[in-house]
């Protein structure tokens, strides 16, 4: 059995080869962070690291593996993990626009996707699902999660968890990796890598959730956070990493370092040099060390000085090899690294199908004043800098994507209209002319160049360009660069330039259709206001150019719900639907209530918005009983009408409010949603079921429990747009 493998294993292992079991470095393939270790391959050879990252290919992953089963001691099976964040060779839409799909079965797709396509590349391994709740969209990371709701988060979780690792006894499953454990999404200010700050009913209430719901999948890995918990960095914060983690939600896997977590404790202020930062970790219950080289160096002296015990360090080598065994590696160190898979399964044509059709499911309409969908005929102008854009289509953290591969608008849209149409192209801008932002941006990898024409020359062109055309496409927004990891931004409107760009073509009086790219909620107040047709597209991945095209001609009838709040202005942050009524809610009549004097509380775009090129009806909601028990079910049922002209799909949202409680609930939270086709007149009757369970919380007395007494309950095409109706829980 495993347990007697792994118990002969470690009575074999010297201590070196036991803290190399818990140490992950970086090949020289890509780095994220400060350190590179060019002595790797020997490290592999005197078993001195179990696991590699950034490695991937059948033939260099069969080259390290060999290293570590041929010429290792004990032959101990290397484990190879990589970023495959939305796909890996065939780039889905970052994790953002896809739950804008709100389509978990889709989601377990790409998930499953990924993993055929990592694991035919040698993987073993992804870090993903990143599930950290958010509510500040200055923080880049955003566009790696699922947005601001933490009923939805757990839906995603579980269905990421699935689609990755299945029956991981398969070769083309892989280890998911739940992250970034924990609080994360939460850090001040939405600054990368900030202080986090919270109560422990917000925790447990709002952000704790999602995690849980990917370790009750079976997530066989989790990652720890850079930020603190409670005064602790999450790294060293044993109650959250023991207590909670292992006892509390019995977590059997194995816990890694985000990076050099463990060595960046020093500057947190917790530890005065790596030798202690190392016995806060590995006390902690953190298994393995990402590239920090700090397990290495300093759990032998730490043992010697009896500052850890061997049962620890045996627990910590017991789960990494727990892992692999579980993998089958012990079995077959090449279960998977097969050339003849890689080379059916890579990019092939059912997963770029797959990608396609995923990524239009992602497009929000924002607003259309009947300009879409476009006609396939007459002059079209494409202007924009990410209007013949490939390199930022396939979004950040997109690690082994080649963008190369990806479909550019311009391409799409060429495809798609053939010789019926006449499409012109001017670029109109560069995606940023700010110096500041693009050092930055350059000198982290990005490769924003600028043309060689001034901002006043692309401006004219593509004026000229649009007084040629029926209708103008402008396609504008963020590069890939400005959102994901350490990619915060103060300002979270379209650069100045571009905003410029827009204002010259709107003058031209042409009807301008806005797609937006981008990798977070935006301040779009203005263009609100000025455009009259806008989609959001986010960053789509390998086929953008061809989902966004069979949106804009309606081959496609977009249907993609926001999951983060568009707030209008910068100052509202954070606004998220699922607030508190404070005790002087809004009243526009009374200075002393809740609100700005220069701006309104509610946002652009409330969760759960996005139009469609048809309309819908909802009717009055119809309960099956003004009351529900403990033991009973009550039925929320509308009937939603497709009163336009074309078929169409709606996502039906349903909310609670629990109106009187121990502890304050929020306005509005996501219960249930069902996604429904219509065509053109057709009704159908939507049903959801609530029980008590629903209802929980976390009461005064911290305990998950529901309370009776009165309840709203809300149906509608977005978190706003609701109808309503009351029941009360009953004993
Ligand atoms: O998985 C990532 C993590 O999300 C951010 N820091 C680096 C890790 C490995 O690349």
């Amino acid at each position: 059995s495993m347990n007697t493998f792994i118990d002969r294993l470690l009575k074999q292992m010297t201590v070196e080869e036991k803290v190399g079991q818990l140490t992950l470095f970086t090949s020289d393939m890509d780095v994220t962070g400060p350190t590179l270790r060019s002595t790797y391959k020997e490290d592999i050879q005197k078993g001195r690291c179990g696991a590699i990252f950034n490695a991937y290919s059948p033939k260099y992953v069969r080259q390290l593996q060999d290293l570590a089963v041929k010429e290792s001691r004990l032959k101990i099976p290397l484990l190879f993990g990589y970023d495959v964040i939305h796909g890996h060779r065939t780039i889905f839409p970052i994790p953002l626009g896809e739950a804008c799909t709100w389509d978990l079965g889709l989601l377990e797709k790409t998930a499953r996707a990924a993993a055929v396509e990592a694991s035919a590349d040698g993987l073993h391994w992804t870090y993903s699902p990143m599930v950290d709740v958010a509510h500040d969209p200055r923080w880049g990371r955003v566009a790696e999660g699922v947005g601001e709701d933490t009923w939805l988060g757990e839906q995603v979780a579980k269905a990421k968890v699935k689609g990755y690792q299945g029956d991981l006894t398969k070769p083309d499953q892989i280890l998911a990796c739940v992250k970034h454990f924990a609080l994360y999404g939460a850090i001040q200010a939405g600054r990368d890598y900030n202080t986090v700050d919270m109560s422990r009913r917000e925790m447990f209430q709002t952000y704790l959730p999602p995690y849980k719901a990917a370790i009750d999948a079976g997530a066989a890995t989790v990652m720890t956070s850079f930020n603190e918990v409670d005064g602790i960095p999450a790294t060293a914060n044993r109650w959250l990493m023991t207590d909670l983690l292992r006892k509390q939600w019995g977590f059997k896997g194995f816990v890694v370092t985000d990076y050099t977590a463990i060595n960046e404790m020093i500057q947190h202020g917790v530890g005065a040099n790596e030798y202690e930062v190392g016995a806060l970790a590995l006390k902690a219950g953190v298994d393995m060390d990402m590239q920090g080289d700090v397990y290495r160096t300093q759990l032998p002296k730490l043992l010697a000085d009896k500052k850890i015990t061997m049962p620890e360090l045996d627990e910590a080598a017991r789960r990494v090899l727990e892992a692999k065994y579980k993998l089958g590696l012990f079995q077959d160190p090449y279960k998977f690294i097969n050339d003849e898979r890689a080379a059916r399964e890579i990019m092939s044509a059912d997963k770029l199908e797959l990608a396609r059709d995923v990524a239009r499911k992602s497009i929000v309409l924002l607003k259309n004043e009947q300009v879409l969908p476009l006609k396939k005929t007459g002059t079209l102008a494409l202007i924009g800098p990410l209007a013949d854009n490939k390199r930022d289509m396939i979004g950040n953290w997109s690690a082994a994507g080649d963008w190369q591969k990806a479909v550019s608008l311009r391409e799409g849209l060429q495809a798609k209209l053939g010789n019926g149409a006449t499409l012109l192209y001017a670029k109109g801008a560069n995606i940023t002319d700010d110096k500041e932002l693009l050092t930055k941006l350059n000198n982290n990898g990005g490769n924003l160049s600028t043309d060689e024409k001034s901002p006043a020359q692309l401006i004219d062109e593509a004026v000229s360009t649009a007084q040629k055309a029926d209708v103008v496409v402008l396609a504008l927004g963020e590069s890939q660069g400005m959102t994901g990891e350490a990619a915060s931004r103060s300002d979270i409107g379209i650069p100045e330039n571009q905003r410029k760009l827009l204002e010259a073509v709107l003058a031209t009086k042409k009807p301008v259709v806005l797609v937006l790219m981008n990798g977070r909620p935006l301040t779009l107040e203005w263009e609100h206001e000025h455009v009259p047709a806008m989609l959001e597209t986010w960053f789509l991945g390998t086929q953008a150019g061809h989902a966004i095209a069979d949106v804009l001609v309606g081959d496609y009838n977009p249907a993609g719900k926001l999951t983060m709040t568009f707030p209008r202005r910068v100052g509202q942050i954070p606004v998220y639907y699922s607030a508190k009524n404070t005790g002087r809610p809004m009243d526009p009549n009374n200075k002393y209530t809740s609100k700005y004097l220069d701006a309104p509380n509610t946002p652009l775009y409330p969760f759960g918005y996005g139009l469609s090129y048809t309309t819908f009806s909802y009717s009055d909601i119809n309960l099956s009983s003004p009351a529900l028990t403990a033991a009973g079910k009550l039925q929320v049922s509308v009937t939603v009408k497709n009163t336009g002209n074309l078929a169409g799909e709606e996502v039906v949202q349903l909310y609670s409010r629990d109106l009187v409680g121990s502890v304050t609930r929020p306005l509005k939270e996501l219960k249930g949603f069902q996604k429904i086709a219509l065509k053109p007149g057709e009704s159908r009757n939507v049903t959801f079921t609530l029980t008590e369970a629903d209802l929980r919380f976390y009461d005064a007395a911290m305990k998950w429990t529901s309370e009776p007494g009165d309840f709203k309950v809300f149906v509608g095409t977005n978190s706003q747009e609701v109808k309503e109706a009351g029941f009360k829980l009953v004993r």
